[in-house]
């Protein structure tokens, strides 16, 4: 993290002969719609040269969207897109040679192997032969996946197949990344390869924007946060300002029964209390510590409210929408009493 923020503050700052860092991606008032439905409502955001952009969002709340009209795949109906000072509409073809495209679904041929896929998208890039042969041995190593080079890739795990999609998109050394959800269905030890490789390649100087439902993964790996939800920006910022807007750990108390949920509810009359009623849990954001807990249980206990568990966590992606919008991702998961902010 603290490398991280090195790195911002002197993408930030004046570089070489007093030029300021460049925008790798540059996105002004994007909007589209399909028939009635407005995906993307005016968004707008840019990228470092040599950061990292996460862009965070529930499901339907437009990143692949954004990312398919970022590398070329869809076309806005109106605003603008620029990759390294290129329209994305008007320059397209230009476009499409600076940029790598890991998509939400693999898309690898499951009839070739590992290598004859990277040899392929090398040969479809143009790049000299010798070169796409070094270039796979690097990948192939650095993605862990030389010992199943030569299988085909129907034989492949899902975490494999995601792997092997990356080093694909990284064939041609892209200055550009996207990453559309890189790590959702990967094992813990898989996802923490995949984070490593997204840290050198950013330490090498590519540009990244990567989506993901995981705030502990754009707390990992982003220099910048974008919280979308419904095709509109709703938070933007780094780990720690989101963090600081969503609150501090959160103390949650799971009441044993249904039927006295409603109750408990006015017992922890806190402000910001957030409750889910199908898990049965309430939660307030921690500040007394053990007083707290304490007056927060015997409250309880004197309303004659049974407690199944309690538990301290900290801000889950849910808090973030339920403090930035009012309402969950999904509105009947939970509610809140929070009124919307920002
Ligand atoms: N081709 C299409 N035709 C009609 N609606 C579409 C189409 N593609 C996407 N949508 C709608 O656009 C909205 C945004 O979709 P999008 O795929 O960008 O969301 P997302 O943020 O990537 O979600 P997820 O987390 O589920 O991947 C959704 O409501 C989706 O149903
Ligand atoms: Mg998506």
């Amino acid at each position: 993290m603290g490398n991280r923020e090195n790195r911002d503050e002197a993408s930030n700052m004046l570089v070489g002969e007093n030029v300021p860092a460049k925008n790798a991606i540059e996105v002004k008032g994007l909007v589209k719609s399909y028939k009635q439905l407005k995906v993307l409502d005016g968004i707008d955001f840019a990228v470092k040269q040599g950061t990292v952009l996460a862009l965070l969002g529930p499901n339907g709340a437009g990143k692949t969207t954004t990312v398919h009209i970022l590398s070329t795949l869809l076309l806005p109906d109106s605003g603008k897109a620029l990759i390294n000072g290129l329209d994305v509409v008007k320059e397209d073809d230009k476009v499409r040679g600076m940029i790598g495209l890991t998509g939400q679904y693999a898309a690898l041929d499951e009839y070739l192997t590992g290598i004859e896929n990277l040899h392929m998208i090398g040969r479809l890039y143009r790049l000299r032969h010798q070169d796409v042969k070094q270039r796979t041995r690097e990948l192939l190593e650095l993605f862990d996946l030389v010992e199943a080079s030569n299988r085909a890739v129907k034989t492949y795990s899902g975490g494999m197949r995601r792997r092997l999609d990356l080093a694909v998109s990284l064939i041609a050394s892209p200055p550009v990344i996207f990453l559309d959800e890189p790590t959702t269905g990967l094992d813990p030890r898989s996802r923490l390869i995949m984070w490593k490789i997204i840290k050198q390649l950013v330490s090498s100087g590519t540009t990244i924007l990567l989506t993901t439902q995981d705030m502990d993964e754009a707390d990992h790996l982003a220099d910048r946060i974008v919280v979308i939800n419904g095709g509109k920006i709703i938070a933007e910022g780094t780990s720690d300002e989101l963090k600081q807007r969503i609150g501090s750990e959160r103390l949650e108390i799971t009441v044993a029964e249904a039927s006295d949920f409603d109750e408990a509810k006015k017992v922890v009359d806190e402000d910001g209390l957030h409750f889910d009623v199908k898990r049965r849990t309430l939660s307030v954001v921690t500040k007394g510590g053990v007083h707290q807990l304490k007056q927060v249980l015997s409250d309880l206990d004197d309303a004659g409210i049974e407690v199944e568990s309690v538990s301290y966590r900290s801000p889950t992606l849910d808090d973030v929408f339920l403090t930035l919008t009012g309402h969950t991702t999904e509105q009947s998961n939970g509610e809140t009493k929070d009124p919307p902010k920002g």
